[in-house]
């Protein structure tokens, strides 16, 4: 029996990540149940799966179990005797408890690619101990199995391309349109991240971190079908994939199973009712956050890091109504042009970072009345 610690496990990773434990009730334990605040959803998770600790970021108490919560509680939960973590956290809330399981040399299984990448110039030596769940960086996980490291000529990260990849015009999209995303359901923030494509200029950088693998070497393709989900090409020039259905449950699964393989229920690959596949080289005019993305990435430093914050709160601006689609890259782009720091070389550099990027925003953005002034 494997226990498990689900953190974020009232988001769309938690939930299918409980999803898998339902499938699999005589192999996983879930431990710890972790949210921002208690919510109905986490009381009906605690009733279900009886977790022995619940971590909140708000402090709570709750009947019949122990509750850690804020900053020390994350330290505590950290040296808990747990099998592995998943981190299903969103943004970069999850860059703390990241750092501290890595820390603590616990198991990760993680989603939260914020934490790779604002981390990853500190805690480089770590990640490849790391499970991957993002799907792509799953798929790339498993088909790098198929070869030598050194062997390695190119890694592709596929991208649905979200609603708008083929729009010419998205000046005036809505907030609805960006969150109506055609092939998975996922939180808010990562959904407006797939519309805009930094989605896939993150995971270029989380690829980078995560295998090691020069940016000279990475490549993304938009694949509307959503079915490849990463290829990696090999000296030979055998490419080698990982094809299924788009269901987050099977890269959720695999990380817990690994090297195992578990039954999902997920919906099975069906060749004749898929048709075609497509490829299409993504538009970095239209979408300006990937071309900014992977030259943060090549610059390295603490671009990487200003990059996905500046990022969270423009993508927050827009969700709350205060700006538009095509404005969240043009105010990345403007606080990047401000930042300048030195390269961090800790965890206390990283958070250095981080709030100097929040209040160079601040200071750049302030609002009145819904708008920015
Ligand atoms: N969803 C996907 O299919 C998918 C695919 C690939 C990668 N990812 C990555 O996975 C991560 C999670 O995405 P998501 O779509 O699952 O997000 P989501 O649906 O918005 O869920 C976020 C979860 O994080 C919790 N949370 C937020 N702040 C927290 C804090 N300070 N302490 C503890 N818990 C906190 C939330 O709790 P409350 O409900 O209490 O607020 C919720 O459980 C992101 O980094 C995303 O890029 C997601």
């Amino acid at each position: 029996m494997k226990s498990l610690a689900v953190l974020g496990s009232t988001g769309s990773i938690g939930t299918q990540t409980l999803d898998i434990v339902r499938e699999n009730p005589e192999k996983l334990k879930v431990k710890l149940l972790a949210a921002s605040k208690l919510s109905q959803k986490l009381i009906d998770q605690i009733k279900e799966f009886k977790p022995e600790y619940v971590y909140l970021a708000q402090k709570e108490e709750i009947e019949g179990v122990k509750v850690f919560s804020g900053e020390n509680g994350l330290q505590e939960i950290a040296s808990l005797d747990i099998d592995l973590f998943i981190n299903g956290i969103s943004g970069i809330a999850g860059i703390k408890p990241t750092y501290l399981l890595l820390k603590n040399n616990r198991k990760l299984a993680t989603a939260n690619k914020e934490a790779i990448i604002c981390l990853g110039e500190v805690l480089k030596e770590k990640y490849s101990e790391i499970f991957p769940i993002d799907s792509e960086h799953s798929a790339i996980f498993q088909s790098l199995q198929a070869g030598k490291k050194e062997d390695v000529k190119r890694v592709i990260l596929t991208a649905s391309g979200g609603p708008f990849w083929n729009k010419k015009n998205l000046e005036n999209v809505s907030i609805n349109d960006a969150l109506n995303h055609p092939k998975w359901k996922m939180g808010r923030k990562i959904t407006v991240d797939s519309a805009t494509l930094m989605n896939k200029g993150l995971e270029i950088i989380e690829a980078h971190y995560l295998f090691d693998i020069p940016y000279s070497k990475i490549d993304a393709v938009i694949h509307p079908q959503s079915v490849i989900h990463g290829l990696v090409e090999f000296k030979d020039g055998s490419v080698i994939s990982q094809l299924s259905c788009p269901d987050m449950r099977i890269p959720i699964s695999y990380a817990i199973s690994y090297p195992e393989r578990w039954e999902t229920g997920v919906k099975r690959l069906n060749l004749f009712e898929m048709g075609k596949l497509e490829f299409f080289k993504p538009d970095e005019k239209r979408f300006p956050l990937l071309r900014l993305a992977k030259e943060c990435g090549e610059k390295g430093s603490f671009y990487p890091t200003v990059l996905t914050v500046a990022d969270e709160l423009a993508v927050e601006m827009f969700l709350m109504g205060y700006i538009k689609f095509t404005e969240i890259s043009q105010i990345v782009e403007r606080i990047l042009e401000k930042a300048d720091f030195k390269k961090p070389e800790n965890y206390e550099d990283v958070i250095f970072i981080i709030e100097e990027t929040k209040r160079i925003f601040k200071n750049l953005y302030k609002t009145v009345g819904g708008k920015i002034a």
